[in-house]
């Protein structure tokens, strides 16, 4: 059997990293990876792949930044040429960015058969691209990997439940697997000088696209009580000529995978606008803020462990504050979210 992963952006490299170990044990199972060059950034990109021991990508579609609709027709076409050479069985395509959307609409049209991974999320909200990108790939996909039981429940909703399994959320193996390497290959005093500090991140489009949003989320920074180590996206370095940042705001570079653990285990709590981040702060039992208006990741949200909050600087400085939690529970599997996908695949 022969598979072409397609990857491009950030957390997609996370999650292929996981899978691409399980399916190279497998005989008989060829893996082909394709890099559409939706990050490229040496900091978003070549540093995950070396530190993660991801191989290197078959193919480097080299597609970089644009509008949606350019950077998804030119993925759209580059996959194309690539699945006509290879002519895989499947194609596996992850989350809900451009890259993901591209693979699914290119394989279809070609009669490959689609797994997504991290299927069934939904937010609700249209104007967000990654919504509109989850739910076409949703629909055209043939099997549908969903990381939690709730995820499993919105595809049966939408008639999907035909091709779904429940395979627990590959960012959960990550993160058992990754976790003492973090600690053995960083100090934290290599990547910060604070000590006790509250981590951010903050790229969404809605938030950096906005001026009025972006200006209260770093109003609310500067009120803090402890300094915000920020790792910035490039996205949002560009924004930020455009308001007032406080002196206690840490800006640093994106960093590496492992460096984003280390930073999430020694921090106070976190603020954040990424799907990812949340679930990584929920597995590290840290606080976390969301500043968007909703979230795709419910579970998260019991028992304090997550407040969502927009970018209400009342309701952030308010939350911060909440220090009584409730015991988590297993939402996201058992960490063999990868076998069990690789498995979902063989059976189908
Ligand atoms: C993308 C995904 C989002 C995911 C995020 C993880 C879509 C629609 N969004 O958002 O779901 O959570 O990745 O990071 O696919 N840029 C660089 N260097 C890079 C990459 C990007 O400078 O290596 C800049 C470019 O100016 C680009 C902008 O950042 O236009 C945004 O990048 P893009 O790939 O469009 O989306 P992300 O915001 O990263």
């Amino acid at each position: 059997m022969k598979i072409v992963s397609i990857i491009g952006a950030r957390p997609q490299f996370i999650k292929a990293a996981v899978l691409t170990k399980i399916i190279e044990k497998e005989p008989g199972v060829d893996e082909v990876l394709v890099h559409t060059g939706q990050h490229y950034d040496e900091n978003m990109s070549k540093i995950f792949f070396d530190e993660l021991e991801i191989p290197r990508p078959h193919y480097n579609l080299e597609v970089g930044s644009g509008s949606h609709a350019y950077q998804t027709g030119m993925m759209l076409e580059k996959i194309e040429k690539v699945l006509l050479s290879e002519k895989p069985d499947w194609i596996i395509v992850y989350g809900d960015t451009n890259s993901t959307i591209a693979g699914a609409l290119a394989a279809s049209k070609l009669h490959i058969k689609i797994a997504h991974v991290e299927a069934g999320l939904r937010s609700f909200n249209k104007l967000m691209p990654e919504e509109i990108n989850r739910i076409t790939t949703d629909r055209i996909s043939d099997l549908l990997l969903a990381p939690s039981l709730n995820a499993m429940h919105l595809l049966k909703n939408e008639g999907l439940e035909k091709n779904a399994v429940f395979t627990g959320d590959v960012m959960f193996d990550s993160i058992l697997f990754y976790q003492k390497l973090a600690e053995q290959k960083h100090k934290l005093s290599e990547v910060i000088d604070e000590k006790e500090f509250y981590l951010a991140t903050v790229h969404r489009q809605e938030n950096t696209d906005d001026k009025t949003r972006l200006q209260n989320i770093f109003e609310a920074f500067s009120e803090l009580d402890l300094p915000v180590v920020l790792p910035l996206h490039p996205r949002t370095r560009t924004k930020l000529k455009e308001i007032t940042v406080s002196d206690n705001v840490k800006i640093i570079d994106p960093v590496s995978y492992l460096e984003m653990i280390l930073l999430l285990k020694n921090s106070k709590k976190i603020l954040t606008d990424s799907g990812g981040l949340q679930k990584e702060a929920y597995f590290l039992k840290k606080p976390c803020i969301t500043l968007r208006d909703e979230t795709e990741w419910i579970e998260t949200t019991e028992g304090n462990w997550n407040f969502i909050v927009g970018t209400n600087k009342e309701l952030i400085l308010e939350k911060i504050k909440v220090n009584q939690f409730v015991e988590q529970k297993n939402y996201y599997g058992d960490g063999k979210a990868g076998e069990k996908i690789l498995t979902a695949i063989l059976n189908f």
